[in-house]
């Protein structure tokens, strides 16, 4: 099982080292993908109306960008809301990463108002992501948006 505070206290240690949002993001995508049921493990960064592949572990996919409102990435994004799929097939708006992916959970990485990006994970199971899995990947993504929120007001 994902240990989210394991992780979580991870990240807030290298914040404390002085690490920035980068090597968080690549940490937190190998820590996840350690989990035998998530089969390709991402983090996509929002950009201007467009989601852009940061970092992943994984098969290499052909969706480095997704416009927003285009697949589940781009609808988790217009609709505001983390998506858990049970079944890929089912979904019309959908984006095939490999054809053995068969559900698929989407969660924001957010501040408040502030969508910085998302966490997309497929599996290869059927309905493979619990409540209890979008629960420990909303803390790991909450920790991952301090950052990144520390970032753009450093930038501003
Ligand atoms: N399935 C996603 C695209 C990302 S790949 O799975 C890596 C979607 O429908 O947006």
């Amino acid at each position: 099982m994902l240990d989210a505070a394991g992780l979580i206290k991870e990240i807030q240690e290298m914040r404390d080292e002085g690490h920035l949002s980068d090597a968080l993001l690549r940490k937190a995508v190998r820590s996840i993908s350690e989990e035998d049921r998530f089969d390709w493990v991402g983090v996509y960064l929002l950009g201007d109306e467009e989601l852009w592949l940061h970092n992943y572990m994984g098969e290499p996919t052909d969706h480095a960008k997704i416009p927003v409102g285009t697949g589940v990435c781009g609808r988790a994004v217009a609709e505001r809301t983390n998506l858990n799929i049970p079944d890929v097939s089912a979904e019309e708006n959908y984006l095939a990463c490999s054809p053995d992916v068969q559900s698929e959970l989407v969660i924001l990485i957010r501040a408040g108002e502030d969508i910085f990006g998302q966490i997309d994970i497929d599996s290869e199971a059927k309905a493979a992501f619990t409540e209890e899995d979008e629960i420990a990947l909303i803390g790991i993504a909450d920790k991952l948006a301090e950052q990144l929120a520390a970032e753009r007001r450093e930038a501003s």
